[in-house]
């Protein structure tokens, strides 16, 4: 029933959306992820966006408990690229490798200055024709009117959890708090950002209802792009030694965010790749996502951007990835966008 009131357009109420992420029977995780999936064609049909994601810098002045390069994780090789590798690394990806979106992320490594990170927009821009997105942490309001002034288009923040309390918990010792976090994300938006965000599923202590508070919080910022990811306990972090989230359990999420937002872009991330390796992406767009991203960062950094264990992908050029996330897309009858010369 509560299906049916979302494929006919009616409004879910929060306890609604409590006994979708309760259902645990296969069937009826079946009727939800096909319902979500739906959705998603009805109203997107078979596009999906590709983004190719450089991951620039591992240094970090945040210990945030649940990320594998939080500052105390001193078992880590840091590695930085300069102003011009981050411009060649886009120059590649864009006009050899075809991205026609790029995300650019890092650690809040404070060596890039805002005018670095400006600069490094700027050269971007000059040189390809391609929608970018930065990836850069809590930088001040003042930082991200100057980047999109040069040129950038989107932002990537998350704000990992709509619980006040957890927020503080597993962020303790960073210089942050939920409410600036998303007083940033709003600014992001008003200053014309795209924006994705998103939280962290399977943290210690989150409840479902937490959950449902994650969704409704994303869907009320109305940003452009839904950014959950499974929590993967990364052996250097407080957190090593928890339950890894279960693959069914995220999917709802994927497709209760679906149910909520027909015309979202919702992300199928790395982690979702990672929690299952062999079809984490093909079930994850069979739930209501339809948006994926491919690390373009240089191969001999691939490895130590480890936020968590064995990321997905690191083991392969940027070309196979591509030529893997193609094939799976055409088995599914989608087709990439902001992808292909
Ligand atoms: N597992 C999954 N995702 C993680 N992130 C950080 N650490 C982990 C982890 N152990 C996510 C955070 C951050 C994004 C870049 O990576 O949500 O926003």
């Amino acid at each position: 029933i509560i299906l049916n009131k979302a494929e006919a357009g009616v409004e879910l109420q929060k306890q609604d959306l409590l006994k979708l992420l309760k259902l645990s029977a296969q069937g009826d995780l079946d009727l939800l992820f096909l319902t979500a999936n739906k959705l998603r064609q009805q109203n997107l049909q078979n596009s999906c966006c590709v983004h190719g994601i450089i991951e620039f810098s591992n240094h970090c002045r945040n210990d945030c408990f649940y990320c594998g390069i939080r500052k105390s994780n001193s078992n880590l090789q840091r590695y930085r690229l300069t102003a011009n590798e981050i411009v060649d690394a886009a120059e590649y990806a864009v006009n050899t490798l075809g991205f026609k979106a790029l995300v650019l992320q890092s650690g809040e490594d404070m060596h890039y200055s805002k005018e670095m990170l400006v600069e490094i927009v700027k050269k971007i821009r000059e040189k390809c024709a391609v929608l970018l997105f930065m990836s850069v942490g809590e930088q001040s309001y003042e930082c991200y009117k100057q980047m999109y002034d040069a040129g950038a288009r989107g932002a990537l923040l998350r704000f990992e959890t709509s619980n006040p309390k957890l927020f503080r918990e597993y962020h303790k010792g960073n210089k942050s708090e939920l409410a600036k976090r998303i007083e940033l994300i709003k600014q992001l938006i008003s200053l014309g950002y795209l924006v994705a965000t998103g939280s962290l599923i399977g943290l210690p202590n989150q409840t479902e209802e937490d959950i449902i508070n994650d969704i409704l919080l994303t869907k009320s910022l109305k940003v452009d792009m839904y950014s959950f990811g499974p929590l993967i306990p990364h052996p250097n972090t407080p957190f090593f030694g928890t339950k890894l989230p279960n693959l069914n359990d995220f999917l709802k999420v994927i497709a209760i965010s679906r149910l909520i937002d027909k015309n979202a872009k919702i992300l199928v991330t790395t982690a979702l790749e990672t929690l299952d390796k062999e079809d984490g992406k093909r079930l994850g767009l069979l739930a209501g996502a339809n948006s994926l991203m491919i690390n373009a960062t240089p191969k001999q950094y691939k490895g130590l951007y480890s936020i968590y264990p064995n990321k997905a992908g690191t083991d392969l050029e940027t070309k196979e990835s591509i030529e893997k996330t193609l094939t799976l897309l055409y088995s599914l009858g989608r087709a990439p966008t902001d992808l292909g010369i």
